[in-house]
This record gives structure tokens, C-alpha cells and sequence, in this order.
């Protein structure tokens, strides 16, 4: 297993509140997720600032697009100093898209793709025109299998999806899943969730944590605590 599996969502568009708090989580979260609304305020110069803070960075900005401008972003992204240790496509973008991103990415980033977004219900996920004839859950497998045909390290999917992920590819398929909520935490607009353990269990290897972190009144307690319920399980196991 990854040794820290928490990535804190670090969705601010504040620099310095996102460099303050990589900073306090730092001895307990494994990664920092840097997403749109981060990105589009700050660009390359707020990622470095916070990036420097020491924690791996996943830059989650889920391109999707035609293959040539897909590849052509994420060549632009490889030029980051230090380089995202994780980097993220729309699996919907297709196999072409996904075999030319992967082909730019080279092995310098891990390369995962979103599968189906966890704040979509299997009605959302029908009304949107996707996976009509199917589950969600059974979507995302798909999704994941092109994913691995064209080269890429892992998805995003979540937590209810890994299992069947983990089926339709191989063990060592990274999965990364957000809609992760501590028992006793709100679900907001999050719709298809586990908490940390439950999510462990079945097999996740990275969980993407933001609001029961940043929103507490203690960021690094609570990121502390949740991971002290992570070290139980492995005890357990
Ligand atoms: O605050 P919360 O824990 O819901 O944050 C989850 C993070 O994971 C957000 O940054 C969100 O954009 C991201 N995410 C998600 N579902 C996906 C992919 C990314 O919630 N399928």
C-alpha cells in the first residue's frame, strides 16, 4: 500500500491559504490535490509556491478534448517545476485522446482519468446520455478498462467503483477516489460515498479528502484522525 493514502483537496483560490495549509498537513496527508480552481487563479506560479512546500502534488485539472489539444496541454504542464507526481484526462475523452495523452505524459507524471464524476447519481448519469443500457458502477469499469488498454496508470472512480475496477483491470490499476466521508462527517454535494476505511478496504490506493480537512476547525487534527482510523485497519488486517 501507498504509505500515506490521504491527498488533501486543496480547493482555494488563495495561494497562500493553500501554501499555509500544505504546509500543517504535511506530516499527515501523503499528497495535496491542486484542481480548476486553484489553477485557473494562480497558474504555474501559485502551483510552484505550494508544490515547494514539499508535499507530491496532484494536479487535478481532468482535460478533455480533441487528442492533438489534450497532448499539446499536458506537454505545456510537464514544463512544472517540480513535475505533478499526478496528472488527470476524462476517460469520456476517448482511446485516441487517452493514448495521446499518455504518449506526452511519457512516464514524467502518473496519468490516471475521471471516470464518472462521484457527485453523479445513476439518474444523473443516465440523464446526461451515458451509460443508458448500464449501471454507473459498471461504466466506470469500462471506462477504466480503455484507460488501462491505452497506457494509463489508474482512474479516478469512486469509492463504490473500485471493486469493479479493480475486476475489470489489474490489482496494481491505481485507483484514486474523492466522495470520502469520516462517519460522522456531511455529505454535501457529494452523492456516491464511503468513508476513509470502507474505501481502503475495498482496495483504494489514494483518497482524495478536501472539505472534512480544510473546512475544520483544526485542518491538521482532523487529517491526523482520520488517518490514525486508516492505521487501525492496517493493524486489523
Ligand atoms: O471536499 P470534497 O472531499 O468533496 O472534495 C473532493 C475533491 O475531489 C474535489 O476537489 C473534487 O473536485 C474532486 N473530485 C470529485 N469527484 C471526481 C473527481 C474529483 O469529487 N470524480
Amino acid at each position: 500500500m501507498i504509505q500515506n493514502p490521504i491527498c488533501v483537496a486543496l480547493d482555494t483560490p488563495d495561494v497562500a491559504r493553500a501554501a499555509e495549509l500544505a504546509r500543517d498537513l504535511k506530516p499527515h496527508v501523503g499528497y495535496a490535490k491542486l484542481g480548476m480552481e486553484f489553477f485557473y487563479a494562480n497558474g504555474p506560479e501559485g502551483y510552484e509556491t505550494v508544490a515547494k512546500e514539499g508535499l507530491p502534488i496532484f494536479l487535478d485539472l481532468k482535460l478533455h478534448d480533441i487528442p492533438n489539444t489534450v497532448a499539446a496541454g499536458l506537454r505545456s504542464l510537464m514544463r512544472l517545476e517540480p513535475r505533478p507526481a499526478i496528472i488527470n484526462v476524462h476517460a469520456t475523452g476517448g482511446a485516441d485522446m487517452l493514448r495521446a495523452a499518455a504518449e506526452a505524459v511519457d512516464g514524467r507524471s502518473l496519468l490516471i482519468a475521471v471516470t464518472i464524476l462521484t457527485s453523479l447519481s445513476d439518474a444523473d448519469i443516465h440523464q446526461a446520455g451515458f451509460a443508458v443500457d448500464r449501471s454507473g458502477r459498471d461504466h466506470a469499469a469500462a471506462l477504466a478498462k480503455l484507460a488501462r488498454a491505452a497506457g494509463l496508470a489508474g482512474v479516478v472512480c469512486s469509492p463504490q467503483d473500485v471493486r469493479e475496477v479493480k475486476a475489470a483491470t489489474t490489482r496494481d490499476f491505481l485507483t484514486v477516489v474523492p466522495g470520502i466521508r469520516p462517519a460522522d462527517a456531511e455529505v454535501q454535494d457529494q452523492k456516491r460515498i464511503a468513508t476513509p476505511r470502507a474505501a481502503l478496504d475495498d482496495g483504494a490506493d489514494i483518497l482524495v479528502i478536501g472539505r472534512p480537512i480544510t473546512g475544520a476547525a483544526d485542518p491538521a487534527q482532523a487529517a491526523r484522525a482520520i488517518a490514525a482510523t486508516l492505521m487501525r485497519q492496517e493493524a486489523d488486517r
